[in-house]
């Protein structure tokens, strides 16, 4: 049964005629009740949810940030958010084993999602990733999107954060009724701009205001829909936020052995002359997957403008030096 709290925030929102957030409410219901086994009831919730919504907005389409109440505060959503279908699957990303298993998992759990609620459990449904630029954590969020079938919501960080906090936690209110109502893949890519704004407010105290509203809010978050951040910076999250999370993968550059097989995944229609793998590993060896990804492409484009196949490995290895170089 829904709590006392939900009856009250149902009956706030209609006498408010906030018809999303009042949606939004009986969605946390639904949630609920799948939770403890009442799969029946949580499904014809559901329905009759899927069935308002068909009847209130028929213009879909392009998402929107809905919330009436604080409709003055937000922007059109195209400012807050930017959709994808990616097509890059699993097979088109090198990663450690240990990323690889964390990933399947978290697929496989939400591939089974409806088998899992039904006794009573729910799936993986919120990441953090981090580690160094050009690592593949927004890659890795595509890769989820496509595997799922889903849709990548990127939400821009920067639209996000305003001078005022205030504005800041009404927008993330906004977004988050968006995601009960819209099941996709929710990327907060750059998550540590939340942070950031220190230096503009110069409030250590306002800042973390704005990550508790993001803390509450995934608390709240009982949707399908999957919410990923991924930042370069750890230092500004702390336990408490890791402790959030299902899942926190960390991403690192590549080893040896991924080097190889990211160079190998490039070269399909090229041929790479490799006389000495070793020493063109060690050429690569501290360049990020993007850089090297990078190179190669690099490699290929002379190629093609010499109308050549074959690209030599010293090319290769002046391309990945070079790259280095530019890292002082
Ligand atoms: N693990 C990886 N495997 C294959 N390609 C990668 C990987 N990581 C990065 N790349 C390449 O570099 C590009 C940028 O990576 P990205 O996912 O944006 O890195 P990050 O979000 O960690 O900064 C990707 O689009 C892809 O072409
Ligand atoms: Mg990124």
């Amino acid at each position: 049964m829904a709590s006392a709290n939900q009856i009250k925030m149902l009956v706030k929102h209609f006498t408010k005629k906030d018809d999303n957030r009042f949606l939004s409410v009986v969605l946390q219901i639904a949630a609920h009740e799948a939770k403890i086994g009442h799969t029946k009831f949580a499904d014809e919730l559901r329905f009759l949810v899927d069935k308002a919504k068909i009847s209130m907005n028929s213009e879909s389409g392009m998402p929107k940030v809905l919330s009436a109440s604080s409709a003055q505060m937000v922007q059109p959503s195209s400012d807050l958010f930017s959709v994808a279908h990616p097509v890059v699957n699993f097979n088109n990303i090198v990663l450690s084993d240990e990323i690889k298993n964390k990933l399947t998992r978290f697929l496989d759990e939400n591939r089974n999602s409806k088998k899992i609620r039904q006794f009573g459990l729910v799936p993986k449904r919120h990441l953090m990733l981090y580690g160094p630029p050009g690592t593949g954590k927004t890659m890795s969020a595509s890769v989820v999107a496509c595997e799922l079938h889903l849709p990548l919501f990127i939400v821009r960080m920067d639209s996000l954060m305003t001078k005022y906090m205030g504005e800041t936690s009404a927008k993330l209110r906004s977004i988050f009724d968006y995601i009960s109502q819209h099941r996709g893949v929710y990327l907060f890519d750059e998550f540590d701009t939340i942070g950031s704004k220190r230096s503009i407010t110069n409030d250590v105290g306002e800042v973390r205001r704005v990550l508790n509203t993001f803390l509450q809010l995934l608390d709240e978050h009982h949707s399908d829909s999957l919410i990923i951040a991924a930042t370069n910076h750890k230092e500004i999250l702390d336990n408490a936020l890791y402790r959030r999370f299902d899942d926190v993968i960390e991403y690192q550059n590549p080893e040896s052995s991924d080097i190889s097989v990211l160079i190998e995944s490039k070269f399909i229609s090229f041929e790479l002359d490799i006389e000495n793998k070793e020493k063109l590993i060690v050429a690569a060896d501290g360049l990020s997957y993007a850089e090297i990804s990078k190179s190669c492409d690099d490699a290929m484009k002379t190629a093609i403008i010499k109308d050549t196949k074959n690209i030599s490995q010293e090319t290769l290895e002046r391309i990945f030096r070079e790259r280095k170089s530019y890292h002082i």
